[in-house]
Formats: structure tokens, C-alpha cells, sequence
């Protein structure tokens, strides 16, 4: 997952170059060594980092926008993600985020430490560096890890999040509100299909989409519905492991949530079997879970759907008319 290119030699500021190459970049750059005040990621890592000296910065994988490197220094290893087009906002949801689950000391997720604005346009985040192992993570020890941040985090505003964020690329609006499934057909079905209508035209989805959302109270009969904080996105490319093997999560989409919600990635996750058993060991699982296990999986695929096209219209529209049928709507 990781692709640790050459080391880059400290005499070029990294940050002022729009894409960083991916292999044996040894060209000077034209003008002297940017001062250390000009670059607001090196001077948090010198002085709150508590880092005396930088010893190298490597880009880690990733593409052309938002650029990830490893720092090396005498205080540890630092992650640090940059975006030289779009201002802090987005950056700082994912830190909220990060900061959320970390907080709950249960599964592993790296500690975000700063984001704020480069020089002239764009932003950063600094977070924990996390060396992560060969070996998949362990699926019982993931489910348990898992249910055990899905029981730590919890809001008492409701279902919703401080801040907006994304999943992928798609807006996530994250509106408090004390209704779960209110919130989940305004917020999360309604949103998606909306921008199915507005990008396709696909008035289709919208509609029979929307006569699901009015229908499918029944679906959450007899149970309460607890606020809980989800990664929001978890699917087996946000899913690695340490160095010791412990399950880490990345780039969450996080709100307060039904748990149930969490598992609307599944079909891209991987999740066996010992996963599912360990996880409700911790959160039981409760009447109906079969029944609504389709409708989280819908909001995944309407998102997907928008994001990269048709392929997934026939995914969405069957589980809806499922549900329509089922519903007697
Ligand atoms: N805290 C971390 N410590 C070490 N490596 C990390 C950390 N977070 C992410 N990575 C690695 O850095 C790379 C880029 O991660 P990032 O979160 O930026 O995803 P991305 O830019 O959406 O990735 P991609 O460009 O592959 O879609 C990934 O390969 C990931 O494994
Ligand atoms: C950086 O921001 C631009 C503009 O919003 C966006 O298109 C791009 O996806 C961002 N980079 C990443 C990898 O998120
Ligand atoms: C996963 O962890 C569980 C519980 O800690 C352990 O019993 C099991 O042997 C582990 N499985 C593997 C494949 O290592
Ligand atoms: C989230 O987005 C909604 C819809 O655009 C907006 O009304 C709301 O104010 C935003 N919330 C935050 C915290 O910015
Ligand atoms: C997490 O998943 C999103 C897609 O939902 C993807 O864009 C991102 O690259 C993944 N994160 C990592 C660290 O691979």
C-alpha cells in the first residue's frame, strides 16, 4: 500500500513544488532554501512537534493534489498530507474525525496533531506516522476493536457531527438531529439521491427512492436506536494493520450514527466471519439487523452510483424496488 520513493534532500522546500516526482529526484531547485518560517508544516514539526531536526522527508504513495509525506526527525515520525488547491476545511473535518475515534482508545487510529493553511493557497494536516505491518489485520480482533469504538463514542446532540465532511469525494452533511431515521433519509438516502437527479437527470432513482425514505419506518421496529461513532467509510483500503498487528483505521467519513450503518461498506470490506462474531460479542445484535442490512449497503452504492457512474444504478435500483415490494409501498 505504501510506496516509500527515494529519500529528498532538505535543500528543496517540498512544499513549494506543485507535484512532487515519483522516483530519483535529484534537480536543484533554481533559487536558495525557502527560510524555515515560509513552511508552516516544518516550523509546527521544530517547535510543538518537538523536533530538533528534520532528517528527511519522503513521499508516501498518493497522487498529484493532495501530496503525502513522511517526515523523519530526532522526535519520531510525523505524516503530513498536503493540498495546495483547497483551504483548510476539508482537513480539518478529517482531524475531528481522527480526533474522535482516537479519543475513544479503542481501535487504532493515528493522532491528528495540526492542520492550518500553507504560505499562499492550499492546507495541511500533521498527524501521528504509523508503520504499518505485512499481515492483514486479525478479523476477530477488528470486529471486537471496532464494536468497542462503536460503544466508547457517543454524542449527546443526537445523530449528526460537528462538522461536515466527505465520503470519497461526495458531501456529507452531518446536520444534528435526534431522529435516526429522519436523519438517514433526509441526510443520507435523500442527499444521494438528490444528486443522482441533479447530475443524471435520473428522476427514476429520485423517486422511487424518495417513496422508500416515506416508507421505511417498519424497517426499525422494536429497537432503540443509540447515537454511536462511526468511521463512516470503512471499506479494506481504509483498513491496515502495525507493525504489531493491531487493526488501524484511516480516512474516516465520521458522524454519530446507528451502528448498523458501519457495515454499509461490506460488500467492499472483507469482513469474515470471526469479524461479525467478535463484534457482537460487544454490540449484540439486535432484531431486524438482516432487514436493514440492505438499506446501509443503499447509500454506499448511491454514492458510488455518483461518483463513478451507471455501473452501480442497477445495484441501487434493485434494493430499492426490493424494499418498495417488501413494504407494500
Ligand atoms: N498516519 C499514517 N501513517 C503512515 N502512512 C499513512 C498514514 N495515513 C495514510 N498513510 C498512507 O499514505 C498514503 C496516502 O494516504 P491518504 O490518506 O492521503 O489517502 P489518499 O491520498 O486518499 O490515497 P490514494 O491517493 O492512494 O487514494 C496511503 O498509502 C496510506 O496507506
Ligand atoms: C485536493 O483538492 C482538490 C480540489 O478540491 C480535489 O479535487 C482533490 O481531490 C484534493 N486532493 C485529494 C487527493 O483529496
Ligand atoms: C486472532 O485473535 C484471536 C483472539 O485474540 C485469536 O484467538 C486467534 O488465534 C487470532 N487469529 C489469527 C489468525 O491469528
Ligand atoms: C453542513 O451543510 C449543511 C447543508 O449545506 C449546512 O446547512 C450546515 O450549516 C453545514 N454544517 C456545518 C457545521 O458547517
Ligand atoms: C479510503 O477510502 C477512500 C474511498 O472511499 C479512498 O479515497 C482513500 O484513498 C482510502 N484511504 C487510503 C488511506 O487508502
Amino acid at each position: 500500500m505504501v510506496a516509500h520513493v527515494g529519500l529528498i534532500s532538505l535543500s528543496v522546500s517540498l512544499l513549494s513544488m506543485p507535484c512532487l516526482p515519483r522516483i530519483g529526484f535529484t534537480k536543484r531547485r533554481p533559487f536558495p532554501m525557502a527560510a524555515l518560517s515560509d513552511d508552516p508544516v516544518q516550523e509546527w514539526i521544530l517547535t510543538e512537534g518537538k523536533a530538533t531536526r528534520i532528517t528527511g522527508i519522503r513521499p508516501v504513495g498518493g497522487g498529484c493534489i493532495n501530496l503525502a509525506n513522511r517526515y523523519d526527525t530526532d522526535a519520531g515520525s510525523f505524516f503530513v498530507k498536503t493540498n495546495r488547491s483547497i483551504g483548510p476545511p476539508m482537513f480539518e473535518a478529517e482531524a475531528i474525525g481522527l480526533d474522535a475515534m482516537y479519543e475513544t482508545r479503542t481501535i487504532r487510529v493515528p493522532k491528528p496533531f495540526k492542520v492550518g493553511p500553507l504560505r499562499n493557497r492550499g492546507s495541511y494536516i500533521i498527524m501521528e506516522y504509523i508503520e504499518f505491518g505485512s499481515s492483514r489485520s486479525n478479523q476477530s480482533v477488528l470486529g471486537r476493536k471496532l464494536a468497542e469504538m462503536h460503544k466508547a463514542g457517543k454524542s449527546d446532540k443526537g445523530f449528526g457531527f460537528p462538522v461536515n465532511n466527505t465520503v470519497g469525494s461526495t458531501p456529507q452533511i452531518n446536520t444534528w438531529c435526534s431522529d435516526w431515521i429522519q436523519f438517514y433519509g433526509e441526510h443520507r438516502l435523500g442527499y444521494q439521491l438528490k444528486l443522482a437527479q441533479d447530475q443524471y437527470g435520473d428522476s427514476t432513482i429520485y423517486q422511487r427512492g424518495q417513496r422508500l425514505i416515506k416508507n421505511m419506518a417498519p424497517l426499525f421496529e422494536d429497537i432503540v436506536i443509540e447515537p454511536c461513532l462511526l468511521h463512516g467509510d470503512l471499506w479494506s483500503g481504509n483498513i491496515t494493520s502495525d507493525k504489531n498487528g493491531e487493526p488501524v483505521i484511516l480516512d474516516p467519513a465520521c458522524y454519530y450514527g446507528h451502528n448498523e450503518a458501519e457495515f454499509g461498506m461490506s460488500w467492499c470490506a472483507g469482513f469474515g466471519g470471526s469479524f461479525y462474531t467478535s463484534y457482537f460479542e460487544v454490540m449484540p445484535k439486535r432484531p431486524g439487523f438482516e432487514k436493514r442490512r440492505d438499506l446501509y449497503l443503499l447509500y454506499h452504492y448511491l454514492n458510488h452510483y455518483n461518483l463513478f457512474g451507471s455501473g452501480y444504478r442497477s445495484s441501487a435500483i434493485s434494493i430499492i424496488d426490493d424494499y418498495l415490494r417488501m413494504l407494500n409501498a
